[in-house]
């Protein structure tokens, strides 16, 4: 098994505060949806902010095509092909469709290429060729939901981390938003998602993870979380599996 990226046994904390990551491991594969689930407060969030180089390493290791991760900024990450959308998804509501795809492929410095991109892009999510002109931030939050995952292809990265993509959105809203990562997954952008309906994301994922209290409790094909009595009961609300 080659991992693209491994995440191993990380400690990190927010300045000097404790650690609230305290043996936090993900096994990363090229190709494949992981997905993160735990308990509100586990430190889902915080593992994703380590990752992309927000939060200082304090032990362990992130490594990620076989390079050390650690110690990197956020800017820096991106550029190797890490791409993180947080759950607040950081659109520029005050600008257009197309000018936040534009912000997405900040760093191309090749303007042909950009519009080549962007247009690549509205070709697979019709809705923001339509909406190109809408200011982002008067847009329903499933359409905002679209752009910020959309936006990380213009840079084609490797990986994209998504945080909470369905936060209050409604039910047939939250079957697109995994509609728009499925497409983002069969484009070959491995995915890194945490998900709060854990049912729902690990049916959508080949990998699960549980993380609670900042540790790694349990991680492997997704099938395997879902069918795990002990899972069920403690992080799936005891629902059986079909
Ligand atoms: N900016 C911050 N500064 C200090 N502590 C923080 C900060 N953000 C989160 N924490 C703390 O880190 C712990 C883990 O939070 P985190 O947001 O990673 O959890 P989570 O698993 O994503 O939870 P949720 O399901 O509620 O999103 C919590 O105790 C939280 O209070
Ligand atoms: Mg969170």
């Amino acid at each position: 098994m080659t991992e693209l990226l491994q995440v191993t046994d990380v400690v990190a904390g927010y300045g000097d505060g404790p650690a609230i990551l305290n043996g936090a491991s993900v096994t990363v594969q090229p190709g494949k949806v992981h997905c993160i689930i735990g308990p509100n407060g586990a430190g889902k969030s915080t593992l994703l902010k380590a990752i992309c180089g927000m939060l200082r390493i304090r032990q362990g290791a992130v490594r990620f095509k076989g390079d050390s991760l650690v110690g990197l900024r956020p800017d820096q990450v991106l550029r190797r092909g890490i791409c993180f959308v947080p759950q607040e998804r950081a659109l520029f509501p005050k600008m257009t469709v197309r000018e936040n795809l534009r912000m997405g492929g900040f760093s191309l410095t090749d303007t042909t290429d950009l519009e080549r991109r962007i247009d690549e892009i509205e070709d697979r999510f019709p809705i923001l060729r339509d909406r190109r002109d809408q200011h982002a931030g008067t847009m329903s939050g499933g359409q905002q939901q679209t752009l910020a995952m959309a936006r990380t292809m213009i840079l084609k990265p490797d990986i994209v981390m998504l945080d909470e993509p369905s936060l209050g959105l409604a039910p047939k809203i939250v079957q697109e938003v995994f509609g728009i990562m499925q497409v983002m997954a069969e484009a070959g952008i491995t995915i890194l998602i945490v998900e709060q309906n854990a049912l729902m994301g690990l049916k959508h994922a080949d990998w699960g993870v549980v993380l609670d209290l900042g540790r790694t409790l349990f991680e492997g094909p997704a099938a395997e979380v879902l069918a795990d009595p002990r899972i069920q009961e403690l992080y799936l609300g005891g629902k059986k599996v079909a």
